[in-house]
């Protein structure tokens, strides 16, 4: 499976949500509004904690507040904190209603 499908009618601005592939992933969707999700890998790459209960994004980084790592929400490139490692991102695309994230 190369890609999913969601509805972005499902969504409220702010909200984040976890998504378990079949495969077993976790991945999670954050929703800013009008046509802005940003989907990262759900587990931390510092320690491993879960991001759609620890992560909040704050203008253009994504945190994880379990010990305070940043990340770019565009590349998920570590800005500061304690991961050196970065986050990994999913590309996102919009068609009609639907949200079509790119698992590759
Ligand atoms: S587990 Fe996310 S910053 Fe440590």
């Amino acid at each position: 499976m190369n890609e999913i499908k969601i509805s972005r009618n499902e969504f409220k601005t702010g909200e984040r949500r976890k998504i378990v592939l079949p495969d077993g992933r976790e991945i999670v969707v954050f929703y800013l509004g009008a046509d802005r999700f940003f989907v990262f890998d759900n587990k931390c790459p510092h320690l491993g904690c879960d991001i759609s209960k620890y992560g909040v994004i704050i203008k253009e980084e994504l945190i994880c507040q379990c010990h305070f790592s940043h990340f770019s929400i565009y590349t998920g490139e570590p800005k500061k904190g304690a991961s050196k490692k970065p986050i990994k991102t999913y590309k996102v695309r919009i068609e009609n209603e639907d949200v079509i994230i790119s698992l590759i």
